[in-house]
């Protein structure tokens, strides 16, 4: 069914968990500081994006996740060998799927959806990490918004990905679990299903998620409503 709606999913927090690695920064740095460590990290990489775009400038993603592991190792007072600190942001090429994301992907793709990437990674890291995961096998057209150098939420990376999908902006879903994504995806005219498995508030600025799912298998049958 050429009309059905494409669903293009975003990667990190979505498809594949990194706040897994501070189990291994918790091995490097010790637990209380690991976790810690972990979520700075990903709070600066994110933040870092958003202020890279904000003044006009273009990094590559992985280029903001090591500069933000620097800070995170900063904030917590470690001092790591530079070839550590590259072992490190390689983590994010191995990064585990969620448990929920093969059964849903596997369920989606039976029913007929075209399933896309689009994410902030590289082009090489997304293929890293749908290699290492599993995951690539389910998912076609993989975007990364290094193609356009801008990062989301920019509404440039959601109407580069319809372009790329060949599909006006209202026939694309975008699947994910990035509140700021969820409203980027929408301010752009993209449809979108937020998988809320902490079961958080949504932020307060953004048009609210079209679907709310607690896991991405609860996907297909929301979907069908
Ligand atoms: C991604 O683009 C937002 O980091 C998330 O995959």
């Amino acid at each position: 069914m050429t009309d059905r709606e494409v669903l293009a999913f975003d990667l990190y927090g979505t498809l594949v968990d990194p706040i897994a690695i501070s189990g291994e920064l918790g091995r490097v740095l010790g637990d209380a500081d690991g976790a810690e460590a972990a979520r700075l990290w990903r709070a600066k990489q994110l933040e870092y994006s958003f202020r890279l775009t904000a003044m006009g400038r273009y990094e590559d993603f992985r280029w903001v996740t090591a500069r933000a592991l620097d800070f995170a190792l900063a904030s917590t007072g470690a001092r790591l060998p530079e070839e550590e600190a590259e072992r490190l942001v390689g983590l994010y090429d191995h990064l585990r799927p969620f448990p929920d994301a093969v059964p849903a992907l596997r369920a989606l793709a039976g029913l007929g959806y075209e399933l896309a990437v689009l994410s902030n990674g590289t082009p090489a890291m997304i293929g890293n990490c749908l290699a290492s995961s599993g995951l690539g096998g389910f998912l076609g057209d993989r975007i990364s918004v290094d193609e356009v150098r801008v990062f989301k939420p920019s509404p440039v990376v959601y109407w580069h990905a319809a372009g790329r999908l060949s599909r006006p902006a209202g026939q694309v879903r975008l699947v994910t679990s990035n509140a700021f994504d969820c409203a980027g995806a929408s301010a752009a005219g993209m449809r979108t299903a937020w998988v809320n498995r902490s079961a958080a508030p949504f932020d307060t600025i953004g048009q609210p998620p079209d679907l709310t799912v607690p896991a991405l298998d609860r996907l297909p049958a929301a979907l069908a409503d």
